[in-house]
């Protein structure tokens, strides 16, 4: 895997040449409205921050934060938001009005250090324009690139990794005293994000972290040299946190870690807990239980859970906890034996079609989502047909496929046979014809049905419509309707179907059960090629 992030310490580079160049960047205007204020309570002090700035918010400075990336991005920025408001900063729409700047970076496939530079590039005649505004750039892409970040980008204030979110006041305070830029990059993590304040998006969803890194060595993933090895939070913490936010409105809670059912193995490993109780059951499969005892807690998703580390007592859990949702999102990667053990996942594709059969019989209406990475090295065209074939037998009811991308310093860039763009990018188009397809199967076999809706917000494309997601996940457009208010469950009728969403309207007739794929044996009896 790639090396570690560099010496724990600071780095501190002087500032280069400020040219104009570029056009300013796109703003994409952030919902203010839809923010909630900081409410999870301070449970570490902040670094940097004077208890006086704390309750008094004496700032009228404004912030804009954009995220790249997965869902523990999203998770950091409200956190990142949630430092800043406690030192005074309010939302601002958009880069140019801002006053901070913190673009959130992801890593994990090429075109996201593209995107990274590109957009930094357009934040320069800001900068020019503005010197006293802030740039700052965290998280993964920074955590690689380091110095290197301010290197390409000379006008960018602060750089921090994945280890020190909260060090971002007294970083901010360094960068404006000494007028240079300042990075600090960690090795380990020192306090959990969950540890500092939020400021969620949506005021009835949240995203609550259960662990944080990874121990596993997937050939392919540059995850575990920047987030480091998995660390599991306490479970009374999470259950702390999960029954705080519910007292603030919410309603949903997404449980999310790089391994979500390998939960808690650690904790056991360093004997801060004692393994499987009496009920034998997994840590992971613990937790959805305690949490399904929470009052008020409506639904519980989590991502991403590892088909290796899958256990019955989840399945189970999933069936029997009346707020865990019927949504399994089971990262299946190649349907190739050979390139799975190329890419050091060590179940066998026999294997995960086993694992979705059991999700399917034993949760009625389960939704299954997958992540598929085409073009692998060494993947041949048998190679390639036998991910179509499984994926065809899982009957995957969404899928985010991916072109491979070389990361630096994982071993899969070591590996022979990397194939040429082109052919990656012909059976990347095959993939997604067929997942695309079965999409739209699986949305198809809802409509008709009436299904409970967690009313999200005005739809992103026809504000005439508010937009929900069902408890499998499936996102839903539904006519203004005087109960379809932001954070309220609905029920509603489903009508029309797309590969990515369904239209329906509110209507006060029962739910009915979920409707799910058939399982791949009953594909097999409607002559389904096995
Ligand atoms: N190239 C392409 N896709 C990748 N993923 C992770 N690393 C790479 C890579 N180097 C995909 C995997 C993972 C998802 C989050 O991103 O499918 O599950
Ligand atoms: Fe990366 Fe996920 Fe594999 Fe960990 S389990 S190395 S995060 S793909």
């Amino acid at each position: 895997m790639a090396s570690h992030a560099g010496q724990r310490g600071r780095s501190t580079v002087p500032t280069s040449s400020r040219v104009a160049a570029g056009s300013p960047g796109e703003p994409r205007p952030r919902p203010a409205d839809t923010l909630r204020p900081a409410t999870a309570p301070v449970r570490a002090p902040l670094e940097g921050v004077p208890q006086a700035a704390i309750l008094s918010g004496v700032t009228s400075r404004t912030y804009f934060i954009r995220t790249f990336g997965c869902q523990m991005n999203e998770h950091d920025s409200e956190r990142a938001a949630g430092v800043l408001e406690t030192m005074g900063y309010r939302p601002a729409p958009d880069p140019e009005s801002a006053d901070l700047v913190l673009f959130n970076t992801c890593a994990i496939r090429e075109n996201a250090d593209n995107k990274l530079y590109g957009q930094l590039s357009h934040l320069k005649p800001l900068k020019l324009a503005q010197p006293d505004k802030k740039i700052v750039v965290g998280g993964c892409l920074a955590q690689k690139d380091q110095a290197g970040i301010v290197e390409r980008a000379p006008w960018v204030d602060v750089v921090y990794g994945t280890h020190n979110m909260g060090a971002l006041p007294r970083l901010l305070a360094q960068a404006d005293s000494e007028s240079l830029p300042v990075i600090e990059i960690l090795e380990h993590t020192e306090m959990f994000p969950s540890a500092l304040p939020a400021r969620r998006e949506v005021a009835h969803h949240a995203w609550v972290s259960i662990s944080i890194g990874c121990d596993n060595a997937c050939t392919f993933c540059i995850v575990p040299s920047l987030r480091g090895p998995e660390k599991s939070r306490r479970l009374g913490d999470i259950v702390a946190e999960v029954k705080a936010l519910v007292a603030d409105g919410v309603r949903e809670v997404t449980l999310l870690g790089q391994n979500v059912n390998s939960y808690g193995r650690d904790l056991v490993r360093r004997g801060e807990v004692a393994g499987p109780g009496p009920r034998n059951r997994t840590l992971f499969a613990e937790l959805l239980h305690t949490l399904g005892e929470i009052d008020g807690l409506e639904r519980v998703r989590f991502t991403s859970p590892h088909p290796k580390d899958f256990t019955s007592d989840v399945f189970a859990a999933m069936r029997d906890v009346p707020n865990v949702c019927e949504q399994l999102h089971l990262p299946l990667q190649s349907g190739s034996d050979r390139i799975l053990r190329r890419m050091q996942r060590s179940y066998r594709s026999q294997r995960f079609l086993d694992l979705v059969t059991e999700a399917r019989e034993t949760i009625p209406g389960v939704a299954i989502s997958t992540d598929i990475i085409v073009g692998f090295p060494g993947e041949s065209e048998e190679d390639f047909a036998d991910t179509l074939r499984v994926v065809e037998l899982a009957a995957f009811d969404a899928a985010f496929t991916f072109e491979y991308s070389k990361r630096p310093g994982t071993a899969a860039v070591e590996l022979d046979g990397h194939l040429d763009p082109a052919t990656v990018n012909a059976r990347y188009r095959r993939l997604t014809e067929l997942t695309r397809r079965l999409s739209a199967e699986s949305n198809q076999r809802q409509v008709g049905t009436v299904q409970e809706l967690l009313i999200e917000g005005p739809s992103k494309t026809d504000p005439s419509r508010m937009s929900g997601r069902t408890r499998t996940n499936r996102l839903v457009h539904v006519p203004r309707h005087p109960a379809a208010q932001p954070g309220a469950l609905v029920h509603a009728r489903l009508l029309e179907a797309t590969s990515h969403y369904l239209l329906g309207e509110v209507t006060e007739d029962p739910c009915d059960e979920p409707v799910g794929t058939p399982p791949p044996a009953a594909r097999a009896a409607a002559g389904v090629p096995q």
